[in-house]
């Protein structure tokens, strides 16, 4: 309650704060004819909508094939249920993930094992994998953090000695390559995150992609019997994108905190999103795993119109952070500058010796609780433990977390200058 009025307060005072830069970005270049069309699908079926976005989102990838759901952990969990995974099965993820992931594992009656990550791209680590593999596990969780592909190809290797089923996790990843193969290629199956904080928003949505035939039917089969998000959730997702389209952008970022923290004072925070996973209990008030809805898929597809340019803003953006902070003493992640690797970046993101006097002086223009990865498993304010998390298991997750930081790269192309110039400001200001 404290914590709550606290942020209340913060957000009232500093509302009129221009610019402020959030990690989410609204929907601002929809034209009124296309935000019509968007609304006139809400709570409707349009296979043809679904199915064309689909395959759209699957020719960014490569040659394989993708099923949508309406979250990127519901297309795991369909995953593991083809799988037949159950009690006694092993399933390893990085230990700095989202806790929906854990909860799905939970869900699906397996047990979650954490392997620490890469300090150099905060994914994961074929070490680490191999440390904490054992005869129990069924499923090697593979993740790209922030943009930044990791060393994926020995544990694909790894994962084929074994006979492991590899997803690679591409919720914060999309497009990026390594030797010139996409992301998504390197596993048996990978699921992406199309949420209001990932590289491509529809609001809340996910996909699984694969190049393996007979796994695509049997998705497919899945997602035909998976029921609708309820009418209400739909309509509210609805008034989210309105909201965030007007008020998601660094001129009118401050309403759009003050909302969220009224709303979240009010008790009503979330409700349009499926915030029913992030806990580690396994019942929602939703479908599990629920189809995604046809609206947001015709979102999708504006997205994916706009795709090629959004990935060279976010490019070029990169380069530019990259140099302030480097003039800043800030030493990067040696991987922003490896040749084999094409990172189209979410956020730049590093672990600083100086975190808390970044964080100072960032404050007033950055958004900082949206922050990644500062505890191995986020997005819940349960204990640790109640995911299977052991402390002390991934020491160099456990290590870095509390000195990240985070910079937006999903910002609107008319606001990257502004971004570059006013974190300087900050940086500079003595
Ligand atoms: C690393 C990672 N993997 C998977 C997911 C799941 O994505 P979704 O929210 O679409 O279920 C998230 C969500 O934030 C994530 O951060």
């Amino acid at each position: 309650m404290i914590s709550k009025l606290r942020g209340l307060w913060r957000a009232l005072a500093q509302w009129r704060q221009v610019p402020r830069f959030g990690f989410l970005q609204g929907h601002t270049y929809l034209s009124e004819a296309e935000v019509g069309r968007i609304g006139e699908l809400v709570g409707q079926d349009d296979p043809e909508t679904i199915k064309s976005y689909e395959q759209r989102f699957a020719r960014l990838i490569g040659e394989g094939r993708a099923v949508s759901f309406a979250a990127g952990r519901m297309g795991f969990y369909a995953l593991m249920k083809l799988l037949d995974l159950g009690a006694g099965d092993e399933v390893i993820l990085q230990g700095a993930t989202c806790s929906v992931m854990a909860n799905a594992v939970l869900r699906i009656g397996a047990t979650p094992v954490y392997a620490d990550i890469d300090p150099e791209t905060f994914g994961s680590s074929v070490d680490a994998i191999r440390r904490v593999l054992s005869r129990k596990t069924r499923v090697i969780v593979a993740q790209h953090s922030f943009g930044i592909p990791c060393r994926i190809t020995p544990i694909a290797a790894l994962a084929r000695e074994k006979g492991i089923f590899l997803v690679e996790d591409c919720a914060l990843t999309l497009g990026s390559s390594v030797n010139g193969v996409v992301c998504g290629n390197f596993g048996d199956a990978a699921l992406f995150s199309t949420d209001h904080s990932k590289p491509l928003n529809t609001m809340t949505g996910g996909l699984v992609y694969t190049r393996d035939a007979a796994l695509y039917e049997r998705l497919e089969a899945m997602r035909a019997i998976c029921g609708a998000l309820p009418a209400m959730k739909q309509q509210a997702l609805w008034q989210q994108l309105i909201l965030e389209r007007k008020y998601c952008r660094p001129d009118q970022y401050g309403k759009m905190r003050l909302v969220s923290r009224f709303r979240s004072f009010a008790g009503i925070a979330g409700r349009p999103f499926i915030d029913e996973d992030f806990g580690s209990g396994v019942s929602a008030s939703y479908p599990y795993p629920a189809r995604m809805p046809s609206f947001l898929a015709e979102i999708g597809h504006r997205e994916i119109d706009r795709w090629e340019k959004t990935k060279d803003a976010r490019k070029a953006l990169l380069q530019n952070l990259l140099d302030l902070f480097e003039r800043h003493g800030e030493k990067m992640p040696m991987v922003y500058r490896d040749r084999t690797r094409e990172i189209i970046p979410l956020r730049l993101a590093w672990a600083s010796e100086h975190a808390a006097a970044i964080r100072n002086r960032l404050e007033p223009i950055l958004d900082l609780p949206w922050t990644w990865f500062m505890q191995p498993i986020v997005a819940s304010s349960e204990p640790l433990e109640n995911f299977g998390y052991r402390q002390g298991q991934c020491p160099i997750s456990e290590k870095t977390g509390p000195n990240m930081i985070n910079i937006p790269c999903n910002i609107a192309p008319e606001w990257a200058e502004r971004l570059v110039t006013s974190l300087t400001e900050c940086m500079d200001a003595r």
